[in-house]
């Protein structure tokens, strides 16, 4: 049997993070705020720090059509590609505030946001790392965005790169 194992940081709150970390996971907090989500009452706040220093945020925008909606995380990345072209993410803290339940425990991307991630991962030759954290609790960092997307499909499988 073959397995896939990947090694991954909890710590029990965001008092243990670094300045620098913390900072950023706080900005992912707030940023939740400016979310658009009447539907779902689920608003997420991505945040990340660049290579130069910059800082970008993004936030999920919800639709009375729902699939027209868009997680935090590809509007970030968006918002990245477009007000800093070429620039690498160094890490990106994730978010969230909920109308029905406790935000008490990390939310991780879903598949589509891990695919977009990737893909970015890859444009820019750079892992992008991860904090995810709720408002209180414990905080999980992982050290590339790859990570949570196991034999993925990559820029590879399509040739000629
Ligand atoms: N959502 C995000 O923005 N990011 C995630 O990582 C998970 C889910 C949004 C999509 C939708 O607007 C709401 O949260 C509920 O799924």
């Amino acid at each position: 049997m073959e397995h896939y194992q990947f090694s991954y940081e909890l710590v029990d709150s965001i008092d243990a993070l670094s300045a620098d970390d913390a900072t950023l996971l706080r900005k992912a907090q707030s940023a939740a705020q400016l979310a658009y989500a009447p539907y779902s009452g689920f608003n997420v706040g991505a945040v990340a720090l660049l290579t130069n220093g910059a800082v970008v945020q993004g936030t999920n925008q919800e639709n009375a059509s729902y699939p027209v909606g868009i997680c935090a995380e590809r509007v970030l990345l968006g918002n990245v590609a477009m007000q800093y072209p070429g620039e690498k993410i160094v890490s990106l803290a994730i978010s969230y505030h909920s109308a029905k339940r406790a935000s008490d425990q990390p939310i991780s991307p879903c598949g589509m946001c891990r695919q977009a991630l990737l893909e970015f991962e890859h444009r820019s030759d750079t892992p992008i790392r991860l904090i995810l954290g709720g408002e209180k609790g414990r905080v999980m960092i992982i050290e590339s965005a790859r990570l949570l997307l196991p034999f993925a499909f990559t820029p590879h499988e399509l040739g000629g790169q």
